[in-house]
């Protein structure tokens, strides 16, 4: 009669589980007799029939060959439950638990309605599962190249109740929408081919769960590219990586443009996690960035005081028009310089030159415009005795270089300004004034 006492005494002395630990075999037969590895402890006199005792002896064999138990028994422990797992998916790793904490901990936060998470590379389900099971309000999309990974997948995800889950046959984030995801994890294929150090039981799980070109980097190159397309701004990447590839992994992610890149310790203290969150339009694109800035300079500096400046000198201009931003028509801009509200039409001439330039992208005539006209404002409040006969005079001039102007091809800013050059008395008032005064505001603006 064999007990269990004396299957395990001849386990440990067979030269097949030289190379295997106590437990492995403890785990074999408690698998074998359905029952708990302390069963056996608290058992030991327990006998066993012959089927059980050449079931043991056949794993024990197997498992002297390499193959892994977890494949031996049909199923791997993860996180807080069982998954199945067979030769067509990578075993679980205790790094990979990690992960699924470092997830759950950073995850952004729940904004707007439910977070989308993405688990490319699901292999067994391991992560995708963990992330449902903890985050039911969650939606995760499971990605796996291979089908026969996604159908155990789908498998566990229905036996452990995670129903959050939708799965998806792809490569990496094919067919993945465009910045539609909080979070997307991956514990990728990272072993280079022909890496000596692989362990002998890795023999047994699948090629493409390993390897990853020669450099052990062509997965997750190809992720940190992609996986940019499909993040929200400010949405996390968490990469599981090989011991060494600290550098190398945040060098391409540093390429790639991702920002905040972190690096967490697996428990045998190698950096085994890397986290990087995805950068906002204006940090992927900076001329995105200039071109707001640009813009609220713009809006900045046409929110000044500057037409009110003019108004004020035109106060007693009936035909002066409301204070507030300039005009959008270019119609009522020349008709509203025309009125005779000459300080003001300076102010929206320059305005507008200011703008037209800004449409080719330049801010600095925008600052001009404010310029002159708070120092057309200011000559105006200096001289208040003289306001309403300037006034007139300006009224005079315009009017004759509305005529002018009209007959050269139509009224633009410079051809108001050009009454410094022109004909006429360049002491007259207000604008010899501003000449005078002002020469380098004005000049720009006929350039
Ligand atoms: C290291 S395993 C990880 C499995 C599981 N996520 C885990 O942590 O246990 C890598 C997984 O990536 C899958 N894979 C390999 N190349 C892929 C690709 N181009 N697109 C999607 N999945 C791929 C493999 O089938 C495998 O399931």
């Amino acid at each position: 009669m064999t007990t269990i006492a004396d299957a395990l005494a001849s386990a440990r002395k067979s030269p097949a589980t030289a190379n295997h630990s106590r437990v492995d075999s403890e785990r074999l037969l408690a698998h074998v007799l359905g029952v708990t590895r302390g069963a056996l402890y608290a058992h030991p006199e327990r006998p066993l029939g012959d089927r059980e005792i050449s079931e043991f002896q056949g794993l024990l064999q197997r498992r002297g060959e390499g193959e892994p138990v977890a494949y031996l028994l049909g199923n791997a422990g993860f996180m807080d439950f069982q998954l199945a797992v067979d030769p067509c998916v990578l075993i679980p790793r205790p790094e990979t638990e990690l992960l699924v904490e470092l997830a759950l901990e950073s995850a952004p936060e729940d904004k707007n309605g439910p977070l989308q998470v993405a688990d490319i590379g699901t292999g067994s389900g391991a992560i995708a599962i963990a992330l449902a099971r903890a985050k039911p309000d969650w939606l995760i999309h499971a990605v796996d190249l291979s089908p026969q990974a996604l159908a155990l997948a789908r498998r566990n995800a229905r036996e452990l109740g995670a129903r959050n889950i939708s799965f998806r046959e792809a490569s990496w984030c094919e067919g993945l929408a465009d910045s539609a995801y909080d979070m997307i994890v991956a514990n990728p294929p990272y072993v280079a081919v022909g890496d000596p150090a692989l362990h002998p039981d890795c023999a047994f799980e699948p090629d493409m769960a390993l390897f990853a070109g020669a450099d052990g980097l062509s997965a997750i190159r190809q992720i940190t590219i992609q996986v940019r397309r499909c993040l929200k701004a400010g949405g996390l990447l968490l990469l599981e990586h090989g011991h060494d590839q600290r550098e190398p992994v945040a060098g391409l992610l540093s390429a790639a443009g991702y920002r905040n890149i972190k690096h967490y310790r697996d428990h045998a203290g190698h950096d085994r996690i890397i986290c990087a969150s995805q950068s906002s339009p204006a940090q992927r694109r900076p001329e995105l960035k200039l071109r707001r800035q640009r813009r609220i300079q713009a809006r900045t500096a046409l929110s000044e005081p500057t037409l009110n400046e003019g108004r004020r000198f035109n106060s007693g201009n009936t035909t002066s028009p409301s204070p507030g931003l300039p005009p959008k028509s270019p119609l009522n801009e020349g008709r509203r310089f025309n009125s005779g509200n000459t300080m003001y039409g300076r102010s929206q001439m320059v305005w507008r030159e200011g703008r037209s330039t800004k449409a080719g992208g330049s801010t600095p005539a925008t600052r001009d415009a404010t310029a002159c006209a708070d120092s057309c404002g200011k000559v105006a409040q200096r001289r208040p005795e003289v306001q309403l006969r300037q006034h007139h005079r300006l009224l005079d001039l315009e009017a004759r270089h509305r005529v002018r102007s009209t007959k050269a091809g139509g009224s633009t800013p410079a051809t108001l300004v050009i009454s410094k050059n022109s004909a006429q008395p360049r002491n007259s008032g207000l604008e010899s004034t501003l000449l005078q005064n002002d020469e380098n505001q004005i000049r720009p603006i006929r350039q």
